[in-house]
């Protein structure tokens, strides 16, 4: 369905193969308080892997980290302790400079506010993620339709509804088909069905280019579109479950109920699975 081709993925999404695009070991972000020994750790001790071609879902209750632990996986927040690697990179640790090269051409983000320009059209919101992207603008509208919004295109994001620019903002993050996607709470401001087609989207994105997705969110229904989910709680990660078997290459989906899901649970602080 994706007209256009990126430069490389298809070996980087090998299925049987899956590559490790993210690997952080024992991550952390202290936010300092006003006062003295105010601060929290907003997350602590954060081992994990994010593949390329996964769905990554990322849960936990409001205030548990998610948020702050995706902003450091795509390097928007610095993190205070851990290591982070991207795509072999140490961005953790890495200058400001490197860290903004790396998100514009690592990374597509669904942001939990959206944060569209609000002087530009949708079709303009779209078209400057494709130009940092070094892509044509003008491919803007074929990410427009993706999303079912090409009526919408020359509309300002304040004259559009709160789902019309959560779908403006899921285009802008995948437009140019970036190696990996993060999404904050995508589907928040969609009706149910808008939502599975977003997550449909998303899922052809990890399943059909090898993108690596990470998706935080609240919302069950997403649940079933995880290749494997991670639950936080306090800032901790503590739980880590894969919902499929790859066997001769191929994604075979473990059901509830077999034993099997919640195998890679035990593993999270030794492997950092
Ligand atoms: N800039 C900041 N300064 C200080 N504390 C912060 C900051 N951002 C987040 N926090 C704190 O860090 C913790 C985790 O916040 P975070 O936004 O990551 O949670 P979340 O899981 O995304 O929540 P929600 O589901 O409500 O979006 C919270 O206790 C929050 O108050
Ligand atoms: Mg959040």
């Amino acid at each position: 369905m994706f007209a256009m081709e990126i430069d490389g993925l298809a070996q980087v999404g090998s299925p049987s193969f899956p590559d490790t695009v993210i690997e952080t070991h024992r991550l952390g972000k202290y936010y300092p308080g006003a006062a003295k020994g105010s601060g929290v750790w907003a997350v602590r001790f954060a081992s994990l892997r994010v593949f390329a071609g996964d769905i990554t879902v990322l849960m936990g209750p409001s205030g548990s980290g998610k948020t702050t632990l995706l902003c450091m996986l795509g390097g928007l927040l610095k993190p205070t302790e851990g290591f982070l690697y991207v795509c072999g990179e140490d961005i953790g640790r890495c200058g400001e400079e490197r860290r903004r090269r790396f998100r514009r051409e690592k990374i597509g983000f669904v942001f939990q506010n959206f944060n569209l320009l609000a002087s530009l059209t949708a079709a303009e919101n779209v078209g400057v993620a494709l130009s940092l992207r070094g892509r044509d603008p003008g491919e803007a509208m074929a990410y427009l339709e993706h999303v079912g919004l090409a009526d919408k295109a020359d509309f300002l994001p304040d004259q559009l509804s709160g789902g019309q620019r959560q779908r403006v903002a899921i285009a802008r993050a995948i437009a140019g088909e970036p190696p990996m996607i993060l999404a904050d709470e995508p589907t928040a401001a969609l009706d149910a069905e808008h939502g599975r087609e977003a997550m449909g989207l998303l899922r052809r994105m990890a399943h059909e280019r090898g993108t690596a997705v990470v998706v935080v969110t609240h919302d069950p229904r997403v649940r079933d579109f995880a290749d494997r989910v991670l639950e936080m709680e306090d800032g901790r990660l503590h739980k880590i479950v894969r919902r499929y078997r790859l066997i001769a290459g191929r994604r075979h989906k473990i059901s509830a109920g077999t034993g099997e899901i919640g195998e890679e649970s035990g593993r999270i602080s030794d492997a950092g699975t």
